[in-house]
C-alpha cells in the first residue's frame, strides 16, 4: 500500500498515517512544515511503515498541480491512497469584511483541494485503481453565520468528489469525502471543545481509513452526524433563523 497524504500534519492526518503505518504501508507526506514531517516520518517508521518519505509544499499555492502530483507519486513508486487532509477554518467575522481573507479561505478549502482532487482523479483513472479520499465537513450542509465562508468551500468540495466518485462508478477507482463533525485538533482549539459531539482525531481517522479501502461516496464521521444534518438541512428557515448554532 502506497499512500500520499496531502497536509500530512493535520491532526487527523496524522493519526490516520499510523493507522497507514501499523499496517506497513508506505507513505508520502506532504505538508509545509519540515521539522514537524520528518518528526511524523520517524515516529511513522517506528510504528512500522516500510517506508516514509517527505515534501515540503504549500498546497494551496498556484503552481501545476499535475506536475508536482506526478513529482510525488514518482518519489513514492507509485500510489494506491491519496488523502487530501489540510485545510484552514479562518475568521468568519473578519472575512464577511475583508474579501481577501474570504478568497484565501475558500482558496485552500475549495480551490486547492479541487485541483489536487481532479489531478488525482486522472492519475486513479489511468491506472484504473486506487482511492481519492478528500476531507470535507457537516459545515458544508447548511450555511450558519458562523462559518458560512468555510463551510460554502466544503460544500463545493462535497458536490466535486461526489461526481468524482460518479464518474469512477464503473470503473476501478474510487473517491470518498470523509464529512466530521466538529473535532478536537488545532483547528478547534480556543473553542468549548465539551460535550458528546465532539470526536477525537483518532476516531475520525478510524472511518478515514476505513472508507478509503471500502469506498461509498459521502462518509459522515461520526455517522450519527448523517441524521444530525437531516434534521438541520430540513429545518425551516423561521426556525433555523432563530437559532444560535
Ligand atoms: N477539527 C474539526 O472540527 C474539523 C471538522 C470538520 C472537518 N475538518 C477538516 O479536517 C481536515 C483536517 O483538519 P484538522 O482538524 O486535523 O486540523 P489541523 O490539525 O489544524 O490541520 C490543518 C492542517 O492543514 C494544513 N494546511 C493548511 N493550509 C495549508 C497549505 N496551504 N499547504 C499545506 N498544508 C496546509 C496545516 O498545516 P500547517 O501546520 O503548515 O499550517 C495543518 O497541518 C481539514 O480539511 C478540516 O477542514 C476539521
Amino acid at each position: 500500500m502506497r499512500v500520499i497524504i496531502l497536509g500530512a500534519t493535520s491532526a487527523i492526518a496524522v493519526c490516520t498515517a499510523r493507522l497507514y503505518a501499523k499496517e506497513g504501508a508506505s507513505l508520502l507526506l506532504v505538508g509545509r512544515d519540515e521539522n514537524r514531517l520528518s518528526q511524523m516520518a520517524a515516529d511513522l517508521k517506528v510504528r512500522g511503515a516500510e517506508r516514509v518519505e517527505i515534501a515540503v509544499h504549500d498546497l494551496a499555492a498556484e503552481t501545476d498541480v499535475g506536475a508536482h502530483l506526478s513529482g510525488f507519486i514518482t518519489q513514492l513508486g507509485g500510489v494506491d491512497h491519496v488523502l487530501i487532509a489540510y485545510g484552514i477554518l479562518g475568521d468568519q467575522h473578519a472575512a464577511e469584511r475583508d474579501l481577501v481573507a474570504a478568497a484565501e479561505i475558500l482558496k485552500v478549502n475549495f480551490n486547492s483541494a479541487a485541483a489536487w482532487s481532479l489531478a488525482t482523479a486522472s492519475v486513479l483513472e489511468r491506472q484504473g485503481r486506487g482511492s481519492l479520499v478528500v476531507i470535507g465537513s457537516v459545515a458544508g450542509d447548511r450555511g450558519r453565520r458562523a462559518n458560512f465562508i468555510y463551510g460554502a468551500a466544503k460544500a463545493g468540495l462535497e458536490t466535486l468528489v461526489e461526481g468524482i466518485a460518479h464518474r469512477f462508478a464503473d470503473k476501478g477507482p474510487r473517491a470518498v469525502l470523509i464529512k466530521p463533525g466538529p473535532t478536537i485538533t488545532p483547528m478547534t482549539e480556543g473553542m468549548n471543545r465539551k460535550g458528546l459531539l465532539w470526536a477525537t482525531p483518532e476516531k475520525i481517522a478510524a472511518i478515514t481509513h476505513a472508507r478509503a479501502y471500502r469506498g461509498g461516496s459521502i462518509a459522515y464521521a461520526p455517522g450519527f452526524w448523517r441524521y444530525i444534518m437531516l434534521i438541520i438541512r430540513t429545518l425551516p428557515g423561521v426556525i433555523f433563523n432563530r437559532m444560535d448554532i
